[in-house]
Protein backbone atom coordinates (compact mmCIF):
# COMPACT_ATOMS: atom_id res chain seq x y z
CA UNK A 1 0.00 0.00 0.00
CA UNK A 2 1.11 3.40 -0.86
CA UNK A 3 -0.35 6.52 1.14
CA UNK A 4 -0.25 9.98 -0.23
CA UNK A 5 -1.09 12.87 1.50
CA UNK A 6 -2.37 15.19 -0.76
CA UNK A 7 -3.25 19.41 -0.82
CA UNK A 8 0.02 20.37 1.97
CA UNK A 9 0.10 23.57 3.13
CA UNK A 10 3.74 24.98 4.06
CA UNK A 11 5.78 21.69 4.87
CA UNK A 12 8.67 22.26 7.91
CA UNK A 13 11.06 19.39 5.84
CA UNK A 14 13.79 20.66 7.76
CA UNK A 15 16.54 18.46 5.67
CA UNK A 16 19.08 20.90 5.18
CA UNK A 17 22.71 18.63 5.54
CA UNK A 18 23.38 16.26 7.25
CA UNK A 19 20.39 15.78 8.83
CA UNK A 20 22.14 13.23 11.57
CA UNK A 21 23.17 16.80 13.13
CA UNK A 22 21.27 19.38 14.76
CA UNK A 23 21.30 22.51 13.45
CA UNK A 24 22.01 25.83 15.12
CA UNK A 25 21.83 29.90 15.50
CA UNK A 26 19.76 31.73 12.67
CA UNK A 27 19.81 28.71 10.21
CA UNK A 28 17.26 27.17 12.70
CA UNK A 29 14.90 29.64 11.06
CA UNK A 30 15.91 29.79 7.61
CA UNK A 31 12.44 28.98 5.82
CA UNK A 32 14.39 29.34 2.49
CA UNK A 33 16.49 26.32 3.67
CA UNK A 34 13.92 24.35 6.00
CA UNK A 35 10.03 24.72 4.54
CA UNK A 36 8.49 24.15 1.32
CA UNK A 37 5.74 26.36 0.07
CA UNK A 38 2.11 24.96 -0.07
CA UNK A 39 0.88 22.99 -2.89
CA UNK A 40 2.86 19.37 -2.38
CA UNK A 41 2.15 16.05 -2.16
CA UNK A 42 3.63 13.72 0.10
CA UNK A 43 4.45 10.01 -1.12
CA UNK A 44 4.41 7.41 1.71
CA UNK A 45 5.85 3.86 0.59
CA UNK A 46 6.38 0.86 3.37
CA UNK A 47 6.35 3.45 5.82
CA UNK A 48 9.29 5.70 4.28
CA UNK A 49 8.89 8.74 2.62
CA UNK A 50 9.36 8.31 -0.91
CA UNK A 51 8.69 11.89 -2.67
CA UNK A 52 7.42 15.33 -1.92
CA UNK A 53 6.28 16.88 -5.45
CA UNK A 54 4.20 18.95 -6.64
CA UNK A 55 0.29 18.09 -6.03
CA UNK A 56 -1.04 18.54 -9.61
CA UNK A 57 2.32 16.57 -11.05
CA UNK A 58 1.57 13.75 -8.30
CA UNK A 59 -2.24 13.59 -8.79
CA UNK A 60 -1.63 13.33 -12.69
CA UNK A 61 1.32 11.16 -12.67
CA UNK A 62 -0.20 8.11 -10.09
CA UNK A 63 -3.93 9.29 -9.67
CA UNK A 64 -5.40 10.93 -12.15
CA UNK A 65 -8.89 9.71 -10.81
CA UNK A 66 -8.58 11.34 -8.02
CA UNK A 67 -11.20 13.90 -6.84
CA UNK A 68 -10.21 15.24 -3.32
CA UNK A 69 -11.01 13.41 0.26
CA UNK A 70 -9.59 10.76 1.65
CA UNK A 71 -10.31 8.04 0.05
CA UNK A 72 -8.62 4.21 0.01
CA UNK A 73 -8.25 3.27 -3.92
CA UNK A 74 -6.41 1.32 -6.05
CA UNK A 75 -3.91 0.11 -3.86
CA UNK A 76 -3.87 3.86 -2.56
CA UNK A 77 -4.27 5.39 0.51
CA UNK A 78 -4.81 8.90 0.38
CA UNK A 79 -4.99 11.48 2.77
CA UNK A 80 -6.22 14.96 2.02
CA UNK A 81 -4.73 17.79 4.02
CA UNK A 82 -6.66 20.01 3.04
CA UNK A 83 -4.20 22.93 2.90
CA UNK A 84 -3.16 22.28 5.94
CA UNK A 85 0.63 22.42 7.35
CA UNK A 86 2.68 19.44 7.84
CA UNK A 87 5.67 19.28 10.46
CA UNK A 88 7.87 16.30 11.30
CA UNK A 89 6.71 14.20 14.81
CA UNK A 90 7.50 15.85 17.49
CA UNK A 91 10.43 14.50 19.85
CA UNK A 92 10.03 15.12 23.60
CA UNK A 93 13.40 13.72 24.62
CA UNK A 94 12.90 14.76 28.81
CA UNK A 95 10.15 12.68 30.27
CA UNK A 96 9.54 11.41 33.71
CA UNK A 97 6.49 9.32 32.38
CA UNK A 98 6.47 6.71 35.02
CA UNK A 99 5.06 7.54 38.48
CA UNK A 100 1.82 7.15 40.39
CA UNK A 101 -0.09 9.70 42.97
CA UNK A 102 -1.25 13.41 43.31
CA UNK A 103 1.03 16.41 44.20
CA UNK A 104 -1.39 19.01 42.93
CA UNK A 105 -1.28 20.32 46.75
CA UNK A 106 1.92 21.15 46.46
CA UNK A 107 1.22 24.55 44.52
CA UNK A 108 -0.76 26.24 47.74
CA UNK A 109 2.47 25.54 49.67
CA UNK A 110 4.66 27.01 47.22
CA UNK A 111 1.87 30.05 47.41
CA UNK A 112 2.44 29.95 51.07
CA UNK A 113 6.36 30.28 50.38
CA UNK A 114 7.83 27.27 50.76
CA UNK A 115 10.49 26.98 48.16
CA UNK A 116 10.58 23.47 46.04
CA UNK A 117 14.03 22.54 47.97
CA UNK A 118 11.44 23.07 51.16
CA UNK A 119 8.60 20.71 49.96
CA UNK A 120 11.05 18.10 49.45
CA UNK A 121 12.41 18.48 53.26
CA UNK A 122 8.97 18.18 54.00
CA UNK A 123 8.52 14.73 52.63
CA UNK A 124 6.80 16.04 49.43
CA UNK A 125 8.06 16.41 45.78
CA UNK A 126 9.40 13.04 44.63
CA UNK A 127 9.87 11.39 48.13
CA UNK A 128 6.17 12.09 47.99
CA UNK A 129 5.55 10.28 44.65
CA UNK A 130 7.86 7.35 45.35
CA UNK A 131 5.72 6.32 48.23
CA UNK A 132 3.03 5.93 46.00
CA UNK A 133 4.76 4.41 43.08
CA UNK A 134 5.98 1.97 45.31
CA UNK A 135 2.50 1.53 46.34
CA UNK A 136 1.42 0.69 42.66
CA UNK A 137 1.08 -2.61 40.76
CA UNK A 138 3.07 -3.11 37.14
CA UNK A 139 -0.15 -3.37 35.62
CA UNK A 140 -1.54 0.13 37.09
CA UNK A 141 1.45 1.59 36.42
CA UNK A 142 1.44 0.62 33.12
CA UNK A 143 -1.56 1.21 32.07
CA UNK A 144 -1.42 4.76 33.70
CA UNK A 145 1.87 5.50 31.62
CA UNK A 146 0.25 4.25 28.31
CA UNK A 147 -2.37 6.59 29.04
CA UNK A 148 -0.11 9.26 29.41
CA UNK A 149 1.56 7.98 25.92
CA UNK A 150 -1.37 8.55 24.17
CA UNK A 151 -1.95 12.22 25.22
CA UNK A 152 1.74 12.62 23.86
CA UNK A 153 0.90 10.98 20.50
CA UNK A 154 -2.31 13.53 20.67
CA UNK A 155 -0.09 16.34 21.04
CA UNK A 156 2.39 15.53 18.16
CA UNK A 157 4.84 13.75 19.99
CA UNK A 158 6.29 10.48 17.65
CA UNK A 159 8.88 10.02 19.59
CA UNK A 160 9.72 9.98 23.66
CA UNK A 161 12.26 9.30 26.27
CA UNK A 162 11.19 8.05 29.85
CA UNK A 163 12.89 8.17 32.67
CA UNK A 164 12.82 5.70 35.76
CA UNK A 165 13.23 7.61 39.08
CA UNK A 166 10.58 7.27 41.31
CA UNK A 167 11.54 3.63 42.72
CA UNK A 168 14.32 4.72 43.87
CA UNK A 169 15.86 0.77 45.02
CA UNK A 170 16.50 -2.10 42.55
CA UNK A 171 13.63 -3.64 42.58
CA UNK A 172 11.66 -0.79 42.07
CA UNK A 173 13.65 1.44 38.96
CA UNK A 174 13.76 -2.34 37.74
CA UNK A 175 10.18 -2.14 37.52
CA UNK A 176 9.63 1.35 36.21
CA UNK A 177 12.21 0.64 33.52
CA UNK A 178 10.55 -2.78 32.66
CA UNK A 179 6.85 -0.46 32.30
CA UNK A 180 9.37 1.61 29.55
CA UNK A 181 10.48 -1.27 27.92
CA UNK A 182 6.45 -2.80 27.44
CA UNK A 183 5.39 0.63 26.04
CA UNK A 184 8.36 0.53 23.37
CA UNK A 185 7.08 -3.24 22.29
CA UNK A 186 3.41 -1.83 21.69
CA UNK A 187 3.54 1.56 21.10
CA UNK A 188 3.34 2.77 17.59
CA UNK A 189 5.45 5.92 19.11
CA UNK A 190 9.46 5.65 19.38
CA UNK A 191 10.28 5.23 22.73
CA UNK A 192 13.78 5.29 24.47
CA UNK A 193 14.55 4.66 28.12
CA UNK A 194 16.70 6.24 30.82
CA UNK A 195 17.57 5.01 34.35
CA UNK A 196 17.27 7.50 36.67
CA UNK A 197 18.31 5.73 39.62
CA UNK A 198 20.21 8.93 40.82
CA UNK A 199 16.82 11.45 41.38
CA UNK A 200 17.09 11.64 45.13
CA UNK A 201 17.67 9.20 47.74
CA UNK A 202 15.39 6.84 49.56
CA UNK A 203 14.11 7.53 53.49
CA UNK A 204 15.74 4.01 54.18
CA UNK A 205 19.49 4.68 53.14
CA UNK A 206 22.29 7.17 53.79
CA UNK A 207 23.83 9.39 50.89
CA UNK A 208 27.01 6.90 50.76
CA UNK A 209 24.94 3.81 51.34
CA UNK A 210 22.26 4.25 48.40
CA UNK A 211 25.31 5.49 45.88
CA UNK A 212 27.06 2.34 46.40
CA UNK A 213 23.55 0.37 45.49
CA UNK A 214 23.31 2.68 42.61
CA UNK A 215 26.91 1.18 41.50
CA UNK A 216 27.00 -2.20 42.72
CA UNK A 217 23.30 -3.35 42.30
CA UNK A 218 21.76 -1.00 40.20
CA UNK A 219 23.56 -0.53 37.35
CA UNK A 220 24.47 -3.83 36.91
CA UNK A 221 20.85 -4.92 36.77
CA UNK A 222 20.46 -2.02 34.07
CA UNK A 223 23.01 -2.90 31.75
CA UNK A 224 22.83 -6.61 32.19
CA UNK A 225 18.92 -6.80 30.94
CA UNK A 226 19.61 -3.70 28.91
CA UNK A 227 16.93 -1.45 30.55
CA UNK A 228 17.97 1.87 29.51
CA UNK A 229 20.00 3.60 27.02
CA UNK A 230 21.38 6.52 29.31
CA UNK A 231 22.22 6.90 32.93
CA UNK A 232 20.79 10.41 34.62
CA UNK A 233 21.30 12.00 37.90
CA UNK A 234 19.72 15.09 39.35
CA UNK A 235 22.81 17.18 39.48
CA UNK A 236 21.91 20.02 42.11
CA UNK A 237 22.61 21.00 45.38
CA UNK A 238 20.82 19.44 48.22
CA UNK A 239 20.84 16.46 45.73
CA UNK A 240 23.55 14.32 43.93
CA UNK A 241 26.93 16.52 44.30
CA UNK A 242 29.72 16.52 40.91
CA UNK A 243 31.66 14.46 43.01
CA UNK A 244 28.40 12.21 42.99
CA UNK A 245 27.31 12.67 39.38
CA UNK A 246 30.83 11.89 38.31
CA UNK A 247 30.88 8.80 40.37
CA UNK A 248 28.00 7.52 38.72
CA UNK A 249 28.40 8.34 35.41
CA UNK A 250 31.82 6.98 35.22
CA UNK A 251 31.11 3.98 35.92
CA UNK A 252 28.15 3.84 33.85
CA UNK A 253 30.22 5.04 31.18
CA UNK A 254 32.59 2.02 31.42
CA UNK A 255 29.82 -0.59 30.92
CA UNK A 256 28.05 1.41 27.86
CA UNK A 257 25.62 3.19 29.02
CA UNK A 258 25.74 7.28 27.75
CA UNK A 259 24.46 9.57 29.91
CA UNK A 260 21.95 13.04 29.88
CA UNK A 261 22.03 14.82 33.06
CA UNK A 262 19.94 16.91 35.42
CA UNK A 263 21.93 20.17 35.44
CA UNK A 264 21.51 23.75 36.60
CA UNK A 265 18.31 23.30 37.55
CA UNK A 266 18.36 26.25 40.24
CA UNK A 267 21.55 27.18 40.68
CA UNK A 268 24.51 27.51 38.70
CA UNK A 269 26.85 24.50 40.13
CA UNK A 270 29.27 24.17 37.11
CA UNK A 271 26.53 21.24 36.20
CA UNK A 272 26.86 21.79 32.83
CA UNK A 273 30.50 21.88 32.73
CA UNK A 274 31.02 18.45 34.00
CA UNK A 275 28.33 16.88 31.74
CA UNK A 276 30.15 18.65 28.71
CA UNK A 277 33.19 16.99 30.20
CA UNK A 278 32.27 13.80 30.68
CA UNK A 279 30.68 14.02 26.93
CA UNK A 280 26.81 13.47 28.05
CA UNK A 281 24.60 13.71 25.00
CA UNK A 282 22.67 16.08 26.40
CA UNK A 283 22.81 18.57 29.99
CA UNK A 284 18.41 19.20 30.41
CA UNK A 285 17.58 22.26 32.64
CA UNK A 286 20.47 24.17 32.10
CA UNK A 287 18.59 27.55 33.44
CA UNK A 288 21.40 28.52 35.47
CA UNK A 289 24.57 27.32 33.55
CA UNK A 290 27.57 30.50 32.79
CA UNK A 291 28.33 31.13 29.70
CA UNK A 292 31.64 29.18 29.90
CA UNK A 293 29.57 25.44 30.76
CA UNK A 294 27.55 27.25 27.52
CA UNK A 295 30.62 27.32 25.25
CA UNK A 296 32.26 23.96 26.25
CA UNK A 297 28.96 22.13 25.75
CA UNK A 298 28.68 22.97 22.10
CA UNK A 299 32.59 22.24 21.57
CA UNK A 300 31.87 19.15 23.16
CA UNK A 301 28.67 18.09 21.44
CA UNK A 302 26.11 18.00 24.80
CA UNK A 303 23.07 19.31 23.63
CA UNK A 304 21.72 22.01 26.00
CA UNK A 305 18.10 20.95 26.51
CA UNK A 306 15.95 23.31 28.09
CA UNK A 307 12.52 22.37 30.26
CA UNK A 308 10.80 26.06 29.95
CA UNK A 309 7.55 23.83 31.87
CA UNK A 310 9.61 23.77 35.04
CA UNK A 311 9.82 27.69 35.69
CA UNK A 312 6.23 28.35 34.25
CA UNK A 313 4.53 26.02 36.72
CA UNK A 314 6.54 26.72 39.50
CA UNK A 315 5.81 30.35 39.25
CA UNK A 316 9.18 31.32 38.27
CA UNK A 317 9.86 33.92 35.11
CA UNK A 318 10.68 32.00 32.26
CA UNK A 319 14.65 33.82 31.79
CA UNK A 320 16.40 31.22 29.52
CA UNK A 321 18.86 32.14 27.48
CA UNK A 322 17.75 30.72 24.29
CA UNK A 323 17.87 34.07 22.41
CA UNK A 324 21.95 33.86 23.21
CA UNK A 325 22.04 29.95 21.98
CA UNK A 326 20.64 31.63 18.62
CA UNK A 327 23.27 34.54 18.78
CA UNK A 328 26.07 32.08 19.68
CA UNK A 329 25.20 28.97 17.87
CA UNK A 330 25.17 26.87 20.09
CA UNK A 331 23.01 23.81 19.90
CA UNK A 332 20.07 23.20 21.87
CA UNK A 333 16.57 21.25 22.44
CA UNK A 334 13.27 22.02 24.83
CA UNK A 335 10.99 18.88 26.12
CA UNK A 336 8.50 18.84 28.39
CA UNK A 337 9.96 17.89 31.68
CA UNK A 338 6.80 15.94 32.13
CA UNK A 339 6.64 14.81 35.76
CA UNK A 340 3.91 15.15 38.85
CA UNK A 341 5.16 18.56 39.19
CA UNK A 342 4.68 19.39 35.81
CA UNK A 343 1.69 17.56 34.13
CA UNK A 344 1.97 18.54 30.45
CA UNK A 345 2.95 16.49 27.64
CA UNK A 346 1.82 19.14 25.17
CA UNK A 347 5.38 19.49 23.06
CA UNK A 348 3.34 22.28 21.01
CA UNK A 349 2.80 24.03 24.86
CA UNK A 350 6.86 24.03 25.06
CA UNK A 351 7.05 25.53 21.55
CA UNK A 352 4.66 28.29 22.99
CA UNK A 353 6.53 29.71 26.29
CA UNK A 354 9.18 30.00 23.64
CA UNK A 355 7.32 31.66 20.97
CA UNK A 356 5.40 33.74 23.35
CA UNK A 357 7.48 34.40 26.33
CA UNK A 358 11.10 34.48 24.72
CA UNK A 359 10.12 35.78 21.57
CA UNK A 360 11.85 32.78 19.47
CA UNK A 361 10.21 32.23 16.11
CA UNK A 362 7.89 29.52 16.02
CA UNK A 363 10.49 28.12 13.26
CA UNK A 364 13.27 27.74 15.54
CA UNK A 365 11.15 26.48 18.76
CA UNK A 366 10.43 23.66 16.04
CA UNK A 367 13.95 22.40 14.88
CA UNK A 368 14.39 22.30 18.77
CA UNK A 369 11.13 20.75 19.08
CA UNK A 370 12.42 17.78 16.47
CA UNK A 371 15.65 17.60 14.30
CA UNK A 372 18.15 18.97 17.81
CA UNK A 373 16.45 16.33 20.17
CA UNK A 374 16.28 13.66 17.74
CA UNK A 375 19.82 14.21 17.03
CA UNK A 376 20.99 13.09 21.18
CA UNK A 377 18.18 9.88 21.16
CA UNK A 378 18.62 8.18 17.68
CA UNK A 379 21.73 6.67 16.26
CA UNK A 380 22.19 8.01 13.42
CA UNK A 381 21.65 5.44 10.99
CA UNK A 382 18.27 5.27 11.90
CA UNK A 383 17.84 8.70 12.46
CA UNK A 384 14.64 10.40 12.59
CA UNK A 385 13.11 14.39 13.42
CA UNK A 386 12.91 15.54 9.61
CA UNK A 387 10.75 14.83 6.64
CA UNK A 388 13.95 13.81 4.34
CA UNK A 389 13.34 11.39 1.62
CA UNK A 390 14.11 7.73 2.68
CA UNK A 391 12.88 8.73 6.62
CA UNK A 392 10.59 7.14 8.42
CA UNK A 393 6.95 8.78 7.87
CA UNK A 394 6.71 10.57 11.64
CA UNK A 395 4.79 13.86 10.57
CA UNK A 396 1.73 15.90 12.14
CA UNK A 397 -0.79 17.86 9.64
CA UNK A 398 -1.59 20.53 11.89
CA UNK A 399 -4.62 23.33 12.64
CA UNK A 400 -2.93 25.70 10.51
CA UNK A 401 -1.74 25.94 6.24
CA UNK A 402 1.34 27.86 8.12
CA UNK A 403 3.67 25.50 9.79
CA UNK A 404 3.93 28.41 12.35
CA UNK A 405 0.68 28.01 13.45
CA UNK A 406 2.12 24.25 15.15
CA UNK A 407 2.86 26.89 18.81
CA UNK A 408 -0.08 29.34 18.37
CA UNK A 409 -2.83 27.68 20.20
CA UNK A 410 -2.20 27.06 23.74
CA UNK A 411 -4.59 25.08 25.50
CA UNK A 412 -5.82 23.40 22.25
CA UNK A 413 -4.36 20.76 20.65
CA UNK A 414 -2.76 22.42 17.13
CA UNK A 415 -2.01 18.84 15.76
CA UNK A 416 -5.10 17.60 13.72
CA UNK A 417 -3.37 14.15 12.40
CA UNK A 418 -0.38 12.13 13.78
CA UNK A 419 1.37 9.97 11.73
CA UNK A 420 4.13 7.40 12.81
CA UNK A 421 6.02 4.69 10.36
CA UNK A 422 3.44 5.93 8.12
CA UNK A 423 0.97 4.90 10.05
CA UNK A 424 -2.14 7.86 11.15
CA UNK A 425 -2.07 7.26 15.16
CA UNK A 426 -4.36 9.92 15.88
CA UNK A 427 -7.12 12.46 14.22
CA UNK A 428 -7.82 15.24 16.51
CA UNK A 429 -10.65 17.93 16.75
CA UNK A 430 -9.36 21.27 16.15
CA UNK A 431 -10.26 24.67 15.95
O1 LIG B 1 13.19 17.50 36.13
N1 LIG B 1 14.26 18.03 39.23
C1 LIG B 1 14.20 16.81 39.16
N2 LIG B 1 13.27 16.09 38.57
C2 LIG B 1 12.09 16.62 37.97
C3 LIG B 1 11.05 16.96 38.95
C4 LIG B 1 10.70 15.82 39.74
C5 LIG B 1 9.55 16.01 40.68
O2 LIG B 1 9.34 17.13 41.21
O3 LIG B 1 8.88 15.00 40.91
C6 LIG B 1 12.43 17.75 37.04
O4 LIG B 1 11.96 18.89 37.19
FE1 LIG C 1 13.29 16.19 34.71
Amino acid sequence: MTTIITNCGEIAHLSTGDITKPISGYEMSDKESLVYAKDNAIIIKDGKIKTINQNDVVIDEFIPWYEGGNIKRSGYDIIDAEGKAIIPGLVDSHTHLVWSGDRYNELSMRQQGLSYHDISKLGGGIKKTVESTRNTKFSKLLSKASERLDIAMMHGTTTLEAKSGYGLSNNTEDILLKVVSSLAETSHCNIFSTWLGAHDFPTDKNKNEYIEELIEIQLPNVYENKLAKWVDVFCEPGWFSLEDTERIVKASHEVGLKSRLHVDEFVDSNGLKLASELGSVSGDHVAFSNDDSRNLASKNGTMQTFLPGTPYILGKKIDLPIQKCIDECWNFAIASDFNPNYSSLSMPFIGSLLTHRLDINPLTSLVASTRNPASTLFDSNEMRGTLSIGSPADLNIIASSYIDGWCQTPGINSISKTMINGIIVNSNKTI
